[in-house]
């Protein structure tokens, strides 16, 4: 089958590999039909290079048609439509049991500290094949994939393997009061989705980018923009200016460790490209390294005794945290990888009962799988007003 793999630093290529194939009798075989790129998958190529070898399969976005069940599936059928979660998980360990499905117990990756394993993500995530590819072997089949029904196009569903439980996510743990304002930085994906779920449970929206169109579409469905290039200086000022000088009740981190206006990600960059990659692979999980501009946007910006929501991946374990802000603003911070299963059967009746995050106009291109390297340049580059990729295999 094609799929698309991992060779370097900004480099992806489409690969004929071969087809995947059942080996557990609760595993399945999807073909895939439509496979976002995500934010995400900007830091493989552009940062986490030392977690990832030439050839790893990535996506972690997909869904599609069942091709194949193993002997033990018994909730799903060959011809049945499916969204793949990004975790893997189990579906039935103490941790899943919890909701907390991005630490699944069964796929944890203990060998790396980390959580679940996940989808296209690195050794640090188990190296599990993605879903930009023909076909996909999905485990835990009775309980993983999302059935979807027959009828809207694959755009109404797609979001659900990540981008609407992440916002989704985002959302819950800002805890926002009833008619209270959430900021929102960051209108990728992550952060428009947010705006869009946020808007819909009643609540006041401001959200930040510094990229014109995804301003104009966030602004398009009611969201009050504000770009980060006028106020650079004085943003938190300007946002206490429109809450009664206090501040938002919430934040929403949705932009994570490469913004923009923070020059020690590009010094990491670079300096991790000229080391041999067991060195940088340790750089890049020890080393403090100033990238959390949009972090600390938010700890400024939120009202006293307000929350974080933190939707953005980071890593590193070094970076100084303004713990005396912190600490004297009273700040709740919340933050993970989302929880996809718990989340999924809450958002179906908004895709189902009409088409109400407008996940139909979500995507900007549509391209087919082969197109892949060109896509992700697009995507990491903001060219040609591309805000959602979605390849179509
Ligand atoms: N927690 C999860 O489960 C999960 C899931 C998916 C994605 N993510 C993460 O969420 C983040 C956003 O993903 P995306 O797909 O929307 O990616 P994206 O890269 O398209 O979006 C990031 C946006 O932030 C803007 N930005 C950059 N610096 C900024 C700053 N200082 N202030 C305000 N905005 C700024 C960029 O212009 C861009 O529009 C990424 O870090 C991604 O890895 C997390
Ligand atoms: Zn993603
Ligand atoms: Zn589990």
């Amino acid at each position: 089958m094609k799929a698309v793999t991992w060779h370097g630093k900004r480099d992806v290529r489409v690969d004929q590999v071969p087809d995947p194939s059942i080996q557990e009798p609760t595993d399945v075989i999807v073909r895939v039909t439509s496979s976002g790129i995500c934010g995400s998958d900007l830091h493989l190529y552009e940062v986490l290079g030392p977690f990832l070898e030439e050839g790893d399969i990535l996506g972690h976005e997909p869904m599609g048609i069942v091709e194949e069940v193993g002997s033990e599936v018994t909730e799903l059928s060959a011809g049945n439509r499916v969204v793949v979660p990004f975790n893997v998980s189990c579906g039935a360990c103490f941790m899943c049991g919890q909701g907390l499905h991005s630490q699944c117990e069964t796929t944890q990756v203990r060998e790396h500290g980390t959580g679940a394993s996940l989808f296209g993500y690195t050794k640090l995530y188990g190296q599990v094949p993605g879903g930009q590819a023909e076909f996909l072997r999905v485990p835990f089949g009775n309980t993983l994939p999302v059935k979807v029904p027959e009828g809207p196009p694959d755009d109404r569903f797609v979001y659900l393997s990540d981008v609407l439980p992440t916002a989704w996510q985002g959302v819950e743990y800002a805890d926002v009061p009833d008619g209270g304002t959430l900021v929102v930085l960051g209108l990728g994906p992550i952060g428009d989705m947010a705006c869009r779920i946020a808007l819909h449970r009643g609540y006041r929206v401001i959200g930040v980018d510094l990229v014109p169109e995804r301003l104009e579409r966030a602004r398009g469905r009611g969201v009050e923009v504000l770009d980060l290039g006028e106020h650079e200086k004085d943003l938190a000022e300007v946002i206490r200016g429109m809450t009664d000088g206090r501040g938002p009740d919430s934040v929403i981190e949705a932009v994570g460790m490469e913004a923009h206006g923070s020059p020690g990600a590009k010094l990491a960059q670079q300096m991790t490209g000229l080391l041999p990659d067991m060195l940088a692979e340790q750089l890049m999980q020890k080393a403090g390294i100033d990238r959390m501009h949009a972090l600390y946007l938010a700890i400024d910006i939120v009202r006293r005794g307000g929350t974080i929501s933190i939707s953005g991946v980071y890593g590193g374990m070094a970076d100084p945290l303004p713990m005396l802000t912190i600490f004297d603003k009273q700040i709740q911070l919340r933050m993970g990888q989302a929880n996809v299963r718990r989340w999924t059967g809450e958002i179906l009746p908004l895709l189902t009962d009409g088409d109400q995050l407008g996940t139909e106009d979500f995507a900007t291109h549509r391209v087919p799988l082969s197109q892949a390297p060109e896509a992700y340049e697009m995507f990491q580059k903001k060219e040609d007003g591309a805000v959602k990729v979605l390849l179509q295999p």
